[in-house]
């Protein structure tokens, strides 16, 4: 039955040399046939990263997949540390796990929850840049995944790493990351212009993923934000990034508050009014962490927020995928 511990053996010099801190997790792996030892690769068992999962989630994570999805729901740094360490000694074993890999990368992207918190709260979050180590993770992952959905999104965050250095390979993968999701690359151009202080090219950028994922242009005053909203709960869109779902239960919240405060500091507030009306209508409204946030912005008299703490709740993580912070 258990035909499938048969890649774990086939280790490369290369990771053999590598490989001293998870040696006995490894060979616990190896050793270890009990049914709890769902981390090791199972043939028969579709992996995530394998097929397109742009609509419908695909695959049957491992263990440690699911650990640390579970740390991130639930905004928890220490086990989100734990399940990291669990994946970089999978990768080890099988280095043929591009979602695994891919986990890996993605991970160094996340603020922690104090992040969260501080926005919600209303006070500047802790400084934070994703580590370049992320970048060997991100590269190996685009080397074994074959599902376009993180891909593209595995290739937009390897390219920021290789464009700082000057790699001649990161024209090609930016171009191949855009064609296999579009909605990633528009939020990390979204992430990436608010960084440099560019609100107009963050809003045309928003209006890029908006427009994505209606799959028509919408009103670019936000009058059709209720029917966007409409579609979010209802799960008529067709691709998953673009509203809230199991791994990010408040993807639809998130994306409606940043394209509210987008219209905010450009100078557009009932447009601005719109979006964040429609925030209160998304289905996860009662439990989303930056609520705090949405209801300080409709409150009467407020002014437009700063550039910096937008790009705050866009590059936060916590702001679509904690499930609430209690
Ligand atoms: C504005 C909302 C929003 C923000 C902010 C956000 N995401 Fe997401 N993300 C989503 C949505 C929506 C999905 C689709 C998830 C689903 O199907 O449940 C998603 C999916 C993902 C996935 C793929 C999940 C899987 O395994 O299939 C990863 C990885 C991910 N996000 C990482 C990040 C990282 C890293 C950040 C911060 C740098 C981030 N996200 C910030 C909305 C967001």
């Amino acid at each position: 039955m258990r035909t499938t511990r048969e890649r774990a053996p086939r280790r490369t010099a290369r990771q053999t040399t590598t490989i001293a801190i998870p040696v006995a997790l490894a060979a616990a792996a190896l050793l270890g046939c009990s049914s709890s030892d769902s981390a090791a690769p199972d043939a028969a068992v579709l992996r995530p990263g394998v097929i397109d999962s742009s609509q419908v989630y695909q695959g049957t994570p491992s263990e440690h997949e699911r650990a640390f999805w579970a740390s991130i729901l639930d905004a928890s740094d220490a086990r989100r540390a734990t399940a990291v360490q669990q994946l970089i000694a999978d990768a080890q074993t099988d280095p043929t796990n591009g979602y695994t890999q891919f986990l890996i990368g993605v991970s160094f992207f996340m603020p922690p929850r104090a992040a969260v918190e501080a926005l919600a709260n209303g006070t500047a979050p802790p400084p934070f840049s994703p580590s370049p180590d992320a970048a060997p993770f991100l590269d190996q992952g685009l080397m074994h995944l074959t599902d376009p959905l993180y891909m593209g999104f595995d290739g937009m965050l390897l390219t920021g790493f290789l464009f700082a250095v000057n790699d001649p390979r990161a024209p090609a993968i930016a171009t191949a990351a855009l064609q296999h999701n579009p909605a990633a690359m528009s939020f990390g151009a979204i992430v990436g212009a608010l960084s440099g202080g560019d609100g107009a090219a963050g809003l045309e950028h928003m209006f890029a993923f908006l427009d994505f994922c209606a799959g028509a242009p919408v009103a670019r005053d936000g009058t059709d934000a209720g029917q966007l909203v409409a579609k979010m709960n209802t799960g008529a869109l067709q691709h998953r990034e673009c509203f809230s779902g199991s791994y990010s239960p408040h993807g639809s919240s998130g994306h409606l508050q940043l394209a509210g405060d987008l219209q905010a500091i450009n100078g557009h507030p009932e447009a601005a009014r719109r979006y964040y009306e429609a925030v209160k209508q998304t289905s996860d409204y009662a439990t989303w962490p930056l609520a705090s946030i949405t209801e300080r912005r409709l409150a009467v008299g407020a002014t437009a927020p700063v550039v910096e703490e937008v790009a705050a709740i866009a590059s936060t993580c916590g702001t679509c995928h904690t499930k609430a912070l209690r």
